[in-house]
């Protein structure tokens, strides 16, 4: 069984709307956990737009396994040395992005994800890169010496949904996962993904742990309405 990673991201985006307090990522964290998540993952953007520094600092001083999503940069550094999370995934990130839309660009950022990765492995953090799946990336993700390598699967995700032909994207990915396994990455792989995504994903043996956010939070509404809009009508009888 692959293990799951519940991106919380859109708790917070839900918390932000209002400004206050409700719903807690950190609360939801500790409830993915006990449902049987494998661990949590947040992504600081720069601009904060979700997750904040006090969800970081809730979850790290717990003991959720946390997987951090950061930029490639010296001041998510300092920040993710700070709080010390079990995991780090380097993401791209473009101020004016909805959301992560592709993998990093290593060749561009070669020798500042080079000194990173160093940094991180040697504070014993598991390190990740967020990559498209091709094998050029692959192969300069083990020249910088990550210990993983998560695939972008949004456009077999796109495709899935579009109904339209998705066997090309889905025959890289399996080849890249294969190849990078072969290379001593562990393989994950994340964006997008719904039940149908992950049902086709989780055919691909080399695949070790998958990352769901959007998705899981979004349908957790259908999954909770029926119960909590009983429970308002029975209080107010
Ligand atoms: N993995 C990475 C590296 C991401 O940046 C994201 C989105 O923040 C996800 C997984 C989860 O994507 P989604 O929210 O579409 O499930």
């Amino acid at each position: 069984m692959k293990r799951l990673g519940v991106n919380i991201d859109h708790v917070a985006t839900l918390r932000n709307a209002r400004g206050g307090f409700h719903p807690d990522p950190f609360l939801s964290a500790k409830q993915a956990m006990v449902y049987g998540a494998d661990s949590i993952t947040i992504h600081l953007r720069e601009d904060r737009r979700h997750i904040k520094d006090i969800d970081l600092k809730n979850i790290s001083k717990s003991k959720i396994p946390l997987n951090l999503e950061m930029a490639a940069n010296d001041q998510m550094l300092k920040i993710a040395l700070k709080y010390k999370p079990n995991f780090i995934c380097l993401v791209p990130e473009n101020r004016k992005e909805i959301t992560t839309e592709g993998g990093i660009n290593i060749l561009k950022n070669l020798s500042k994800i080079k000194k990173i990765i160093k940094t991180l492995n040697q504070n014993k953090i598991r390190t990740s890169l967020f990559i498209n799946p091709n094998l050029n990336d692959i192969k300069l993700s083990k020249q910088v010496n990550s210990k993983c390598v998560e695939l972008h699967t949004g456009k077999l995700s796109d495709l899935i949904k579009l109904k339209k032909n998705y066997s090309n994207e889905y025959i890289k990915i399996k080849k890249c996962a294969k190849y990078a396994k072969s290379i001593g990455l562990e393989v994950h792989a994340g964006h997008g993904m719904d039940y149908n995504t992950t049902s086709l994903l989780s055919k691909i043996k080399d695949i070790e742990e998958f990352n769901i956010g959007h998705f899981i939070i979004g349908e957790s509404i259908f999954a909770g309405l029926n119960k909590i809009i009983k429970k308002f009508k029975h209080m107010s009888k």
